[in-house]
């Protein structure tokens, strides 16, 4: 069997996460937010690439990822930026689910596609 490339690290039990709100979690020195999407939960970068709101205050509708401070949509499928706005899609980082256990990639690693 192949040796996986990254280690991984539990962040947070699936049950503590939501479709409805994100979940702040700090990896390292870095703030992540975690949202469930059916029985996946995606990983993000915890900070708006606009002006650094936590994105765990935010709210989310439909598909979407509301910034609290100047409401900044984002995809919660890829993290793309919604429209009025030109900023950066949110970093997207690998997630594991194991046992109802998330765990990440330490270091932190971006899902494929996105390095
Ligand atoms: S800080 Fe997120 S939209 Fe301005």
């Amino acid at each position: 069997m192949m040796k996986d490339k990254f280690e991984w690290h539990e962040v947070a039990n699936i049950a503590d996460t939501s479709s409805d709100r994100p979940l702040e979690v700090i990896v390292g020195d870095t703030v992540v937010i975690l949202v469930k999407f059916g029985k996946d939960v995606m990983a993000y970068q915890g900070l708006c690439p606009h002006q650094f709101a936590r994105l765990s205050q935010g709210t989310i509708a439909g598909d979407s990822l509301h910034c609290p401070r100047h409401k900044a949509s984002f995809d919660i499928h890829d993290g793309t930026c919604g429209p009025g706005w030109q900023l950066p899609a949110l970093r997207q980082y690998r997630v594991r689910i194991k046992a109802g256990v998330v765990l990440l990639a330490y270091p932190l690693a971006v899902k494929a596609g996105q390095d």
